[in-house]
């Protein structure tokens, strides 16, 4: 089963990723977890030019080409041998990101997205995905100060976080069969309980 966690920035996914992984490990799963953009050393090397603050020129659609090359990678060398080999598969973001981000965030057309997606995934789809949704605002004050890294993403402009927040929600709305909405804005304790 493969499940995928997603969110805007500083939704807490992050943090409350390892606690979940560890409940379906004590439900007797075999569960491995990975994240995005990297979970692999070509997708590491990919990840540092995408972070990197120096990237400040950087097209959507080279943005775009570059998560999903990174995830191409992720998914042949990870994601399918460990589904095969029965495991339950946990990643800290994937392809909905990049809909929601390079989508409605910047603006790339969502069916050519979506396209490219599945050309880089050749066709993998999460069976569940958690929406750790949290107001555009809460996200980006606890980001600052989490003292974590503050990247070439998060210092985006408001308006940007707005739509991909609200892109999230749309695609989450459109899917309800996939999708679980969990308000991140809680207490951790209180979204560990929820999940
Ligand atoms: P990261 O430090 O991993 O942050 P987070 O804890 O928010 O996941 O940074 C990943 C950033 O890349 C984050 O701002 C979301 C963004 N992103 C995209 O824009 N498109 C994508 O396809 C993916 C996977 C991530």
């Amino acid at each position: 089963m493969f499940i995928t966690v997603e969110g805007p920035e500083g939704s807490g996914k992050s943090s409350q990723l390892p606690a979940l992984a560890e409940y379906l490990r004590q439900q007797g799963h075999a569960v491995s977890t990975t994240r995005e953009p990297g979970g692999t050393e070509i997708g590491n090397q990919v990840r540092a030019v995408l972070m990197s603050l120096q990237n400040t020129a950087m097209n959507a659609r080279t943005e775009a080409l570059l998560f999903c090359a990174a995830r191409a990678q992720l998914v042949e060398q990870v994601i399918r041998p460990r589904l095969a080999a029965g495991e339950i598969v946990l990643s800290d973001r994937y392809a909905d990101s990049t809909l929601a981000y390079q989508g409605y965030g910047r603006g790339c057309d969502l069916g050519q997205l979506r396209c490219l997606l599945d050309f880089a995934t050749g066709g993998l789809w999460p069976d569940l995905t958690l929406l750790m949704d949290v107001p555009v605002e809460e996200g980006l004050r606890r980001k600052r100060s989490g003292g974590g890294e503050w990247n070439r993403l998060d210092a985006w402009e408001v308006a940007l976080h707005q739509r991909i927040r609200q892109g999230f929600l749309e695609i989450a709305h459109a899917n309800p069969e996939r999708w679980i909405i969990v308000d991140a804005s809680q207490s951790p304790e209180m979204v560990q309980l929820a999940l």
